[in-house]
């Protein structure tokens, strides 16, 4: 809120200071190789998240799906321990680390989930830390470290909530404090009004299932005006080349 009101009143040309945020990212939810395969040739995926449902969904090993999807995209990939006690998924985050650098390692938002946030991101590995449902929840995970915090937003309106209004409450939160560094990766989206809302709040990036990706191209008004033109154009007996 802090920032969205200094830069409502321009304070920040007055003070030289640049409150701009980079445009919204769009990561791929899945664990599909040949979906992703058919979204990476638009240019415009920037990351793939994946999670335990989406690699058994796969039906492929999660080593080898991961490292194959790591290998497709410059941008961050993240990956999910499976284990709960601190000492396994220590063991099982740097395993997945060790795959690719662009791997960020994907830990739940419980005690040991963030004491593994903390020890991975103390060593430079990216954490994005999952299953967020409160802004409390996201500054523990900012004061951890994480690079991402996940915040589900599909699942609370699952349950007659307005998840939006918790990406709201985290970004006030985060920009209370300008110096902290995790990015707000909205997760579990449902269709493109998510992502609209998700950018109007200033989210930094937003993980979207391939179908509300492709949904996003869609405008009845986009395909009608289209076959207008081209009926118009059929009809004017000329060609550009
Ligand atoms: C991604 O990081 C999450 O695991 C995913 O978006 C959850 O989505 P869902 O609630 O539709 O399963």
């Amino acid at each position: 809120m802090c920032a969205r009101i200094f830069q409502a009143l321009n304070f920040g040309a007055y003070l030289n200071i640049t409150f701009s945020r980079h445009q919204m990212r769009f990561f791929v939810d899945t664990a599909d190789v040949s979906e992703l395969e058919k979204l990476l040739v638009t240019g415009m995926v920037d990351g793939v998240t994946t999670n335990p449902s989406l690699i058994a969904k796969s039906g492929r090993n999660i080593l080898e799906v991961t490292k194959e999807i790591a290998s497709m995209v410059d941008g961050p990939v993240s990956a999910e321990v499976t284990a709960t006690d601190y000492d396994t998924m220590m063991l099982e985050g740097e395993k997945l680390a060790a795959i690719a650098s662009n791997i960020a390692v994907k830990v739940p938002l419980t005690v040991d989930g963030l004491r593994t946030c903390k020890t991975l991101s103390d060593q430079g590995t990216m954490v994005n830390v999952t299953l967020c449902f409160s802004a409390a929840q996201a500054l523990l995970a900012a004061k951890a470290g994480a690079t991402f915090i996940s915040p589900f937003v599909g699942r609370l309106d699952d349950m007659g909530m307005d998840g939006m209004e918790l990406i709201e409450s985290i970004r006030d939160v985060y920009d209370a404090y300008p110096t902290l560094n995790t990015d707000i990766l909205v997760a579990s989206i449902r269709n493109p009004r998510h992502v609209e809302r998700a950018a109007e709040v200033g989210a930094d990036v937003g993980t979207l299932p391939p179908r509300v990706i492709w949904d996003m191209y869609q405008h009845p008004l986009t395909s009608k005006g289209l076959d207008d033109f081209m009926a118009d154009w059929a009809g004017a007996g000329q060609s550009i080349l």
